[in-house]
């Protein structure tokens, strides 16, 4: 039987590279090619047309409207993308942060503990201070910025509620966008690059970058199995966001000297970033059977899964 998807925050960057993956999906574990039909729901008109899509526009706010698509569409699964991730538009305007990414997840929570709905939600690696680096999923979190703490928030609605849950917390996420510029640092940096212009990434940040295959198809892989719990979905390469943009740069024949370091602002309403928030995955590769990647396997994947699109 086909199993029924519905995924916030439809237009943005991640969800666009799950909907996309999600057409001809197999499920390593049993070879088999999964069945999936996916319902988008974003603010915008649909921006994507793909077999097994259906697209809803919707204020994810208007609480009554989502309930009654959530009981029309009667979903297995719930993948909640939507959320304020821009971290110092989310510090500046707290009272709408905490709507979205947090009111949204109550909404979904309900509707998955009335339904035993399953619900994939999305963190973020932002949730831990960034003193220790290599974070598992039993580490305390301690969020520096209020968007960490709606991510928290959020979590602990879950946990606290309902029991046929993952929280994903990824890491910084590699790749391009399927329908706008979206989100991605990738489209952003690689504009940057044609024009022959500098791009900034700061030496002072640690990531584990994840690319936006390996981790789509950890998500759909996490829709079709029956794994409850937190997982850190991270690449094997640990490296500062600086390096991690000159190898990519140099990996695409730009010059790598165009990537210059980007000295961290104290400017007043710019939230703190955390130092080195870089995620062990050594709990995803247990138990996914998508293998994680590092960044060049991450890099090669993203050019592969860009169809005709120039980079
Ligand atoms: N990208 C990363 O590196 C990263 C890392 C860790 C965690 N995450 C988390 O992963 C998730 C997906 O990230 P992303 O990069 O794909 O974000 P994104 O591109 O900003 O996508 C989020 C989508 O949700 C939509 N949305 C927000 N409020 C809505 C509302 N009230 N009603 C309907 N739609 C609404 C947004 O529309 P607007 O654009 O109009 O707001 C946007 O299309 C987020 O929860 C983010 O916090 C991302």
């Amino acid at each position: 039987m086909a199993k029924k998807i519905l995924i916030t925050g439809g237009a943005g960057f991640v969800a666009g590279n799950i909907i996309k993956q999600s057409l001809n999906f197999t499920l390593l574990s049993s070879g088999q090619k999964e069945e999936i039909r996916i319902t988008a729901l974003d603010k915008y008109r649909a921006v994507y047309k793909q077999n097994n899509l259906v697209w809803l526009t919707a204020d994810l706010l208007e609480k009554n409207n989502l309930q009654r698509i959530l009981k029309n569409s009667n979903p297995d699964v719930i993948i909640h993308l939507a959320a304020l991730s821009d971290i110092d538009y989310c510090e500046a305007n707290k009272g709408i942060a905490e709507k979205i990414n947090v009111g949204v997840t109550k909404i979904l929570v309900d509707f998955c503990s009335d339904t035993g709905c399953r619900l994939i939600y999305f963190s973020s690696d932002s949730v831990f201070d960034g003193k220790k680096g290599l974070y598992k999923e039993e580490d305390i979190p301690e969020p520096l910025h209020f968007y960490g703490k709606t991510k928290i928030a959020s979590e602990n609605i879950i946990r606290e509620t309902i029991d046929n849950y993952v929280i994903i917390r990824p890491s910084l996420i590699m790749g391009l966008p399927v329908f706008e510029e979206g989100n991605s640092f990738l489209r952003r940096m690689i504009k940057s690059l044609k024009r022959g212009e500098q791009a900034a990434f700061p030496k002072a940040e640690i990531r584990s970058p994840v690319d936006a295959i390996t981790l789509s198809r950890s998500v759909l892989e996490l829709s079709l199995i029956s794994y409850r719990g937190y997982l850190h979905i991270a690449g094997n390469d640990i490296l500062t966001r600086y390096d991690m943009a000159k190898r990519i740069a140099e990996k695409l024949n730009y010059p790598g000297s165009l990537i210059i370091d980007k000295k961290p602002k104290v400017l007043s309403g710019r939230a703190p970033r955390p130092a080195d928030v870089s995620l062990d995955n050594s709990k995803a590769k247990g138990v996914l059977k998508t293998p994680m990647a590092g960044l060049d396997k991450g890099l090669e994947l993203i050019i592969e899964n860009r169809g005709n699109k120039a980079l």
